[in-house]
């Protein structure tokens, strides 16, 4: 924070709608003053994933109460704020599209600049509030529902964040989605696929795929066949699914390769600090081999607590405010949506 004091910096309104939860948060000069979330989890529940279009209307009926009890939560007034910013992409269309068209009726409102972000640059950002400014380069790895992918970020405020690598078909947290519901258990698979691994031991040999193939690239669709498939040959041999064997197998095959490839873009870029983050950052068993890979490999590991790990509103507010204070020009006020937002 360039040597100024939280209380004189810039107050940033951030606003996160690109899947299906509506983030709202607060940041003034790196310190977080608010966070506001309204999810819409449950009504896709049923479902197994997220429908676009019930996100979006929940987006649509969630934004404005979701901003004031930011506001509220501060203490503080529409007319506090000095800068907004968005998700501009990428994510769902329909939902991104609802709080790029609020954010840009505050700006224009207030008479304050608009910053439209990219979704993945701010998981990254969101760590900076609880662990200080991010040394630049840093090897960032995102794993949720809709991503997991591997960065390269020199200079996050700047907007300099290189992809090194992504799913290739599922992302991780689908995958936990997937084998959670081939298991029986509720949507979002993660966190009891989460809790009955620590019950069960990782003794199924499931595929690691593109392990050692020398790319930061992922693929989980194979892992979720093979876990498919020896439940089925265990129902049709007429034996019980040992479901927290099921579920620790599946899940280190998982974390085995995200910490591996991580540690080893650290090594092939000459970087020493990662940081974490996405909704599949929330998982235990993830964090605990990170931290164990990365003190072997004298990295230090930084991964923001679980609430802000999943999509929210801070880590948009964060990105923005580091945005800001470093100079970086607003977006027009015409500013698309952008379901395939690239860096
Ligand atoms: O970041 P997020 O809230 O939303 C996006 O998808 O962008 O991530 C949600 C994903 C879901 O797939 C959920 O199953 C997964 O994160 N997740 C977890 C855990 N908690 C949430 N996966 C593994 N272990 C967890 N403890
Ligand atoms: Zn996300």
């Amino acid at each position: 924070m360039s040597g100024r004091r939280a209380g004189d910096a810039p107050l940033v309104l951030g606003i996160e709608t690109s899947c299906d939860e509506t983030g709202v948060g607060l940041v003034r000069g790196g310190v977080l003053l608010a966070d506001t979330l309204a999810s819409s989890v449950d009504e896709h529940a049923r479902y197994g994933g997220v429908i676009p279009e019930i996100a979006a209307r929940a987006h649509l009926e969630a934004m404005v109460p979701t901003v004031d009890r930011a506001l509220s939560q501060a203490g503080l007034r529409h007319r506090d704020v000095d800068a907004v910013a968005v998700t501009a992409g990428p994510g769902l269309a329909g939902a991104l599209l609802v709080g790029v068209a609020a954010a840009k009726a505050y700006a224009l409102a207030l008479g304050v600049p608009l910053h439209g972000v990219h979704h993945l640059a701010a998981h990254v950002a969101v760590d900076t509030l609880e662990h200080g400014p991010l040394p630049g380069p840093s090897i960032a790895l995102l794993v949720s529902g809709g991503h997991s992918s591997l960065l390269l970020v020199p200079d996050l405020a700047r907007g300099e964040v290189n992809s090194l690598g992504a799913t290739v078909d599922d992302a991780a947290g689908e995958a936990y989605d997937k084998v959670a519901r081939l298991l029986g258990m509720p949507f979002p698979g993660g966190p009891p696929i989460d809790r009955a691994a620590r019950d069960g031991s990782p003794t199924i040999p499931f595929p690691r795929a593109k392990a050692a193939d020398g790319t930061f690239d992922f693929s989980f669709s194979g892992l979720k066949t093979a876990v498919a498939r020896w439940v089925e040959a265990r129902g049709r041999a007429g034996e019980p699914v040992p479901v927290a064997d099921v579920a620790a197998s599946f899940q280190e095959a998982v974390v085995d390769v995200l910490t591996a490839k991580s540690v080893a873009a650290c090594r092939a870029h000459g970087v020493d600090t990662l940081v974490v983050g996405g909704g599949v950052a929330a998982n235990s068993r993830l964090r605990a081999l990170a931290e164990a890979r990365c003190e072997a490999a004298g990295i230090t590991l930084r991964v923001p607590r679980p609430g802000l790990c999943t999509d929210n509103g801070a880590m948009v507010a964060a990105l923005g405010s580091l945005q800001v204070e470093a100079g970086v020009p607003p977006s027009p006020l015409d500013i698309p949506a952008s379901s395939t937002l690239p860096f």
